[in-house]
């Protein structure tokens, strides 16, 4: 832990203890949610589970802040709720001054590029600071997102976010034994493009020498849902996944919980092989990569009428829970990672076992 204090000429006006990132080798715990800022009970509820749940860093999947990304909905229902002075229902819980979060662009955060109507917009390239390792870095590259608006708020826009935009909606970083690679999954990205599979190839390579890799976006390339169940694009690059040996990829974008069986790619185009064998329980070595929806972290839940109906579910889905928002709290030691899905009222809903 790490004590910090803020001063403002000279007087202390903040100070918070942080965590600092564990070294290879130690056990980690880490905690997944998404499509989290929407100013619910919810939400509220969410962020007093996980500050209890004692993480050492936050993954967001994405929809940070509804609707539009805008600063003025960051003031409003993000940093209050996750910045709160102590955990409460009716307010939120200290999180932000404690711990590392790794973000990833939703759609929502995305939507406010129009600067004449949001001047405000794009609040996530202000704010989050990651590391400038992605492959798009030039504001002209057809895979970054557009800035619309008069010339001048256009200007003012990069003047203050600087190289954040738009190379922070793509990154990648490792957490002692941990590599996290987070990737914008939005539509104007082309992950067909060969450059971006190279970037997506060349950085799962180097990290083969960490023990875990785990890859965070937000449209889910595998969904059970009615909602959205025409955004699957993502899937076109899981033959990516499956060779750089990621062990499991979170989403949001669907407001509920998701779980795959192992996935891997079949020798056609469109076709998987899913891993039967695999329970997360006994059998715990799984032969394929496992996607976890975990986007019930605020925002209205999507198809609670799917919820545990299995016969709704397409193959590859073995679980999906809609009927409670909830969020993932992720263990790592050494060759052993327990996932469990906790709900707003802190039961577990799921669980799984992955060793190697
Ligand atoms: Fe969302």
């Amino acid at each position: 832990v790490i004590e910090y204090r803020l001063l403002l000429s000279g007087v202390e006006v903040f100070s918070a203890p942080a965590k600092a990132p564990k070294p290879a080798g130690a056990p980690q715990r880490f905690v997944v949610m998404g499509d989290c800022g929407a100013g619910t009970s919810a939400q509220r509820k969410i962020a007093v589970g996980i500050s209890r749940a004692d993480a050492d860093y936050l993954v967001v999947t994405g929809d940070l802040v509804y609707t539009r990304g805008r600063v003025s909905e960051y003031l409003d229902h993000f940093w209050p709720q996750y910045n709160a002075d102590a955990p409460s229902n009716r307010r939120g819980a200290p999180l932000l001054r404690s711990l590392l979060l790794l973000p990833a662009l939703g759609n929502h955060d995305v939507i406010g590029r129009d600067l004449n109507r949001y001047p405000d917009g794009l609040a996530y390239f202000y704010f989050w600071s990651v590391p400038r390792n992605g492959p798009i870095v030039n504001p002209h590259d057809s895979s970054a997102p557009k800035v619309d608006g008069p010339a001048g708020a256009k200007e003012a826009f990069l003047q203050s976010a600087g190289t954040s935009y738009p190379s922070a909606g793509n990154y990648s970083v490792d957490l002692g034994d941990v590599h996290w690679t987070v990737l914008d999954a939005n539509p104007y990205v082309n992950w067909r493009d060969a450059g971006l599979q190279r970037w997506l190839t060349e950085d799962l390579k180097r990290a083969q020498r960490s023990k875990w890799r785990f890859v965070s976006f937000h449209h889910p390339g595998f969904n059970s849902s009615r909602s959205h169940y025409d955004d699957q694009w993502m899937r076109s690059v899981h033959r990516i996944f499956e060779q750089g040996r990621v062990d499991i990829v979170f989403s949001g974008h669907v407001h509920n919980y998701q779980r795959t069986r192992p996935i891997r790619a079949g020798s056609r185009p469109g076709e998987w092989v899913l891993d039967t064998r695999f329970d997360g329980m006994k059998n715990t070595k799984p032969n394929g990569v496992v996607y976890i929806v975990s986007g019930a972290g605020g925002a209205k839940l999507y198809n609670p009428e799917q919820s545990d109906q299995a016969d709704t579910f397409q193959g590859f889905t073995v679980r999906l829970i809609s009927s409670t928002h909830s969020y993932t709290v992720v263990e790592v030691a050494g060759s052993t990672t327990v996932l469990r899905q906790i709900s707003a009222d802190g039961k577990e809903l799921d669980r799984m076992v992955l060793t190697k």
